[in-house]
């Protein structure tokens, strides 16, 4: 189908929370390539997100902050969307699924729905919290996973085998909220009838998108269908919510999951008056991008509501990807195991596109993957500082060096064959980006954008033009192999700056202010074309696109990562990757408190830790708690006065190594000067353990 335009959803969080990097390369990264890659292209396109503001998520966070889910979902909705800005996530708008407009757009659908008769008004028994009060439904409630044995899985979905469960299937089901057992008790619902559509969606999704889905959503949605479908309570007892449009429905809300999904058509309502066209013109292309526990809502059960309502488009693609662990670990909001996009933009100011370079390049689009500090900086420092950086670089600082700084002319006479094939190589690597792009295959194509950029660095390499400069001056006429080189190499680099823009806006930004080219140079057209830079045309000095990460900076964030967790006091969201009680389990980690205020790497380096070995131990007399040690610090003899007489014997620590903090400054104890101060560890019982080194180190070596 020629499609004339293009919806393109990305799943809407929970305003529970931040957002961590697990989320951007699930779901919003990807969408916004997509999305900026459309543009460029001139295509139709909307980009619509929003703040999911309902369900228990955010009942949960109410009542673990002590505040009510409206400033839950008030303080979340707008660290979110700045997350999303800073990150340059190009949404057409961001909305909210508790404006106006999303409780009458999805109350209008479910009307629709029950005025065709198309649900079941069920009364059943259902799982009940007498000590709270309230009905157990989804997240409510745990117990033990039927399939896997996981003792935290929820009332809707075992996380850790990812099977969607009813609380009834629970084992050992128990309140979320007390632990209490749950009694039963009943209650009216509206259902939907998923077993009515089960053979339409073996035709639209078994048998229809078997080549064009992602192997792992057509798998999930198979096993689902497979297994045979029940109908589905739409409506929830709960005061926080859409209200459920019925005279009879008091304390009834829509369904989180019911209503969600609609909050895409709302924010589209709320962005643009031809909302009606992206909904219901069957020659839009409906793609909703989101992580992997999202895909039977948005590949069974919304289609199936989309389908019963009959007004509306089906998505033609869900491109949904796995899930990103972090430094071997997957992602726990509840232990704060997780990098956040807030904190990141703080600790990164200005370096948005290196995260998204590494999380795009690294994408667990086939399988998990896992995110770690080390490979940011690899990835950064080996592929887009020396890859791709340096080539724009060199070639910029080539041309002002040898062409005066002024874009040269290419000399078809004196072409040659690595001439032609650099010209080859552009022209088709605009065609195999845009492959990838069009199937989704993310990763790929930033790999072939890097690729180009490798291949101008061979060329360039292969050409030497500093090394031809040198026989000018015997043979002049060879400024115009100089030229040809540097012609080739600068309009290369614009094909870059196209190429990367949909991965790398800000330093395709970067790159036409270099250039000195307006945005349009960045449309898709263009790429392919080797004359897109002017002969003659004076361009600007060049700037560094990226810089180096240092170790240090490596070092400061798996620090920080494994500092909060063990602070671990909850203070980011609960969201759908953990169980509440894993928070539990995270709380009551023992005593290891921080007890100390946070310091930065910076203040952590100015303390110079040495090994010394203890070479003499003597009493300090009228000082029943001190110790005079002489220290072997490799290049030179220390005195250190410690607080250690009550523990240890002098004889017993002779020959011992040990930590020392060899900068403190001198200080006088009981007469005598104190160069330094040795560490030690202490038990719970007071009792003071050497902190040595496992094997003997040189003395004087840095412990870092
Ligand atoms: O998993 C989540 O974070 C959900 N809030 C996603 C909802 S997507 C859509 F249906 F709105
Ligand atoms: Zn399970």
């Amino acid at each position: 189908m020629d499609f004339k335009r293009y919806l393109v959803t990305a799943a809407l969080p929970y305003a529970n929370g931040p957002v961590h990097i697990g989320h951007l390369a699930g779901c919003y990264l990807p969408a916004d390539i997509y999305v900026r890659y459309l543009r460029a292209q001139k295509r139709d396109v909307k980009f619509v997100c929003g703040s999911d503001e309902h369900g228990v998520p955010i009942t949960i966070r109410a009542m673990k902050e002590g505040i009510t889910p409206q400033d839950v979902v008030d303080k979340y909705n707008t660290i979110i969307k700045d997350s999303f800005a800073g990150m340059g996530i190009s949404f057409d708008i961001y909305s909210r699924t508790s404006n106006k407009i999303h409780s009458e757009t999805s109350q209008a659908f479910f009307t629709k729905l029950y005025n065709d008769g198309v649900f079941e008004e069920k009364e059943s028994e259902q799982y009940y919290d007498e000590s709270k009060g309230i009905f157990l439904a989804d997240r409510y409630i745990v117990g033990t996973c039927p399939v896997c044995g996981n003792d935290n899985a929820y009332g809707d979905q075992c996380e850790k085998c990812g099977s969607t469960l009813s609380p009834e299937q629970l084992i050992n089901p128990r309140s979320a909220l007390s632990s209490a057992v749950p009694v039963k008790r009943k209650t009216k619902h509206w259902y939907f009838p998923l077993d009515k559509y089960e053979g339409w969606l073996k035709e639209w999704i078994v048998d229809g998108k078997k080549d064009q889905w992602k192997p792992n959503v057509y798998g999930q949605c198979k096993s689902w269908i497979d297994s045979g479908l029940q109908p589905r309570a739409m409506t929830r007892d709960s005061n926080w919510g859409v209200p459920v449009p019925l005279p009879d429905a008091q304390g009834k809300v829509l369904y989180v999951w019911f209503d969600a999904p609609i909050g895409y058509i709302s924010a589209t309502k709320e962005l643009t008056n031809q909302w009606a066209d992206y909904w219901c013109k069957e020659d839009t292309k409906l793609v909703h991008f989101i992580g992997k526990d999202n895909i039977v809502f948005h590949c069974i059960i919304f289609p199936a509501m989309l389908k019963a309502h009959g007004s509306f488009v089906l998505p033609e693609s869900v491109p949904a990807n796995e899930f990103l662990n972090i430094e071997g670990e997957k992602v726990s909001t509840s232990r704060n195991w997780a990098v956040w996009v807030d904190e990141y933009i703080k600790d990164f100011p200005d370096q948005q596109d290196v995260l998204r370079y590494v999380l795009c390049a690294n994408a667990p689009e086939t399988k998990d993957n896992d995110f770690t500090w080390k490979d940011f900086q690899d990835r950064t420092n080996n592929e887009l500082v020396s890859i791709f950086g340096n080539f724009v670089n060199r070639a910029f600082v080539l041309m002002h060096k040898l062409c005066n700084g002024r874009m040269p002319k290419l000399h078809a006479e004196v072409m040659d064959d690595a001439d032609r094939a650099l010209i080859h190589e552009i022209e088709s690597a605009k065609f195999k980006v845009q492959a990838c792009l069009e199937n989704y295959k993310f990763r790929d194509g930033l790999y072939e954008v890097i690729d180009l950029a490798r291949k101008g660095n061979k060329y360039m390499q292969d050409k030497q033009p500093w090394i031809v400069a040198k026989s000018l001056e015997a043979n002049p006429e060879n400024q115009q192999l100089i030229d040809n080189c540097l012609h080739l190499c600068l309009q290369l680099a614009a094909n870059l700056a196209i190429l990367v823009n949909p991965f790398l806006p800000y330093t395709a930004t970067k790159m036409c202010y270099m250039m000195k080219v307006v945005d349009r140079m960045l449309e898709w057209e263009n790429a392919g074309k080797t004359d897109l830079l002017k002969t003659n045309y004076p361009l600007r000095a060049p700037e560094l696109l990226f810089r180096k990460i240092e170790d240090s900076e490596v070092a400061a964030q798996v620090e920080k990562l494994r500092a909060n967790l063990v602070k671990s006091t909850a203070t980011k969201m609960e969201n759908t990757t953990a169980p509440i009680v894993s928070e539990t389990k995270a709380e009551a980690i023992p005593e290891v408190q921080v007890k100390k205020a946070e310091i930065t790497y910076d203040d952590f380096a100015k303390i110079d830790l040495r090994v010394g070995t203890i070479l003499k131990a003597e009493k300090v007399e009228k000082a029943d708690k001190l110790l005079k040690l002489e220290l072997d610090m490799g290049t030179e003899i220390r005195t250190v006065v410690s607080g250690i007489a009550m523990h240890f014997k002098p004889e017993d620590i002779v020959g011992k190594q040990v930590t020392v903090v060899a900068n403190l400054a001198p200080r006088k104890m009981r007469g005598i000067e104190s160069n330094g101060m040795i560490l030690m560890a202490q038990n719970a019982d007071g009792r003071l353990i050497f902190v040595s080194p496992m094997e003997t180190a040189d003395n004087g070596s840095e412990v870092k």
